[in-house]
């Protein structure tokens, strides 16, 4: 593996520091507390790329590779974690599907507007009664007798970008017989603006509160035999797919955050005095440094390793699973371990809202959790190790 950066590797990174200290980090804070949206970010980081790094520039994207994306990814995150949520799903969940399975028309329809950063898109698996699970989804799309349209009911639950999304790509049981039942599953591309679709309240989160999520419903949603993605019955394929993808994204958002209180922690151990000396000089701060410092960089390793697997599977067509789930894994409880560590190093201010440390600590949480849970990751990883389903 050779880690040196390619110029335009580098020019990503640089633009994507310069804009996140520069512009999201000094409003992050507000974000948080008023639980805003923050579109005009949102849309600056479109004019700039930031919304379509891997896409082609025929639709409207960067036409960048995947590590340009983890760097950016890092360095949006670092200043802001809901930033880089909403950041992620345009890029991965919402657009990676679309540009993997998708026929020219459709990328060129349903990619261009969201990798500029006019629109925004979101990415509807889970449902209230399925979560880890999912491919026990009740969503209907059933197929009108003429074959035009497609009539969708239920209900999407834990939907970033929900409340404001334009264009959704929507799992849903097209055949609610099959065995295995994900076989019964197909994807569908979402005009939000057109009947048949609503949105439930914005739910209140823990941390990266300016990522809004809301649950969808669809009654009686007409949606044109067009918008189907891929086949009937790829789905859960096209779903696990995009998952991949986007958990390396997940992974390089916790380094992000894990690097942003690593930081603080360090100009806190050198500044802060106790018993006469700053507190860095004392074994326990030392090992808990050396701790968080170990668990960033071999975070860093694996997303690279990640990311350098997706991008080589263009070429060979295999699955790069189990080094996105390793990354996202790995990277996740680096990133709990290092926000709380940051607590602790720097006490009642580590809890205080007057430092973003508890704001690090909260945001680290959720890269735990979506785009398939630690438990899941493991069970991943230990299936495809043993050969096991
Ligand atoms: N890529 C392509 N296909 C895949 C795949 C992958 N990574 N993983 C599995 N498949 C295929 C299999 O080949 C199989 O296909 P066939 O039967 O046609 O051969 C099919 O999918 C079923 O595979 P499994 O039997 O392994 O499926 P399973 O039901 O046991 O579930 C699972 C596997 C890994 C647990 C999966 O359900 C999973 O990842 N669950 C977690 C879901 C998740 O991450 N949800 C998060 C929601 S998104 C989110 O958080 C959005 C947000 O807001 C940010």
């Amino acid at each position: 593996m050779d880690f040196k950066l390619s110029d335009e590797q580098e020019m990503i990174r640089e633009a994507a520091r310069d804009f996140a200290q520069g512009e999201i980090a000094p409003v992050a804070e507000h974000y948080d507390q008023s639980g805003e949206f923050p579109l005009p970010i949102i849309r600056k980081m479109g004019e700039m790329g930031f919304m379509g790094i891997e896409t082609p520039e025929e639709y409207g994207g960067a036409g960048l590779d995947a590590i340009a994306y983890v760097l950016a990814m890092e360095e949006i995150a670092k200043a802001d974690v809901a930033t880089s949520t909403i950041m992620s799903v345009n890029n991965s969940l919402y657009s990676h599907g679309i540009l993997t399975f998708g026929t020219d028309e459709q990328k060129q329809a349903w990619v261009t507007p969201i990798a500029s950063g006019r629109e925004i898109g979101a990415y509807a698996l889970t449902e209230p009664m399925s979560g880890s699970d999912a491919g026990t989804m009740s969503t209907r799309a059933e197929r009108s007798a003429d074959g035009t349209h497609y009539v969708i009911n239920g209900r999407k639950s834990w939907i970033t970008s929900g409340p404001v999304a334009h264009r959704l790509v929507l799992f849903a049981k097209t055949d609610p017989d099959a065995q295995p039942q994900h076989r019964g599953i197909s994807a569908f591309l979402i005009d939000a603006r057109l009947p048949g679709f609503s949105t439930g309240k914005t739910e209140p989160k823990l941390g990266i509160r300016a990522s809004a999520t809301c649950e969808i419903m669809f009654d009686d949603y007409k949606c044109p035999a067009e918008n189907l993605l891929g086949r009937e019955g790829e789905g859960f394929k096209i779903a696990m797919t995009v998952l991949d993808a986007g958990r390396i994204g997940i992974a390089a958002q916790a380094l992000g955050v894990a690097e942003a209180a690593y930081e603080a922690s360090l100009r806190y151990a050198r500044e802060r005095e106790a018993f006469g000396q700053p507190i860095g000089a004392f074994q326990m701060i030392q090992q808990k440094i050396a701790d968080m410092k170990s668990r960033i960089e071999a975070s860093r390793l694996l997303i690279y390793q990640a990311a350098l697997a997706k991008m080589e599977v263009k070429s060979s067509g295999n699955r790069y699973t189990t080094e996105a789930a390793i990354a996202k894994l790995f990277a996740s409880e680096t990133a709990m371990f290092v926000t709380h560590q940051a607590v602790q190093i720097h006490g009642g201010m580590g809890y205080s809202k007057e430092l973003p440390i508890e704001r690090y600590f909260r945001d680290a949480k959720i890269t735990e959790i979506y785009e398939g849970t630690s438990e899941i990751q493991r069970m991943v990883i230990a299936r495809n190790e043993l050969g096991i389903r």
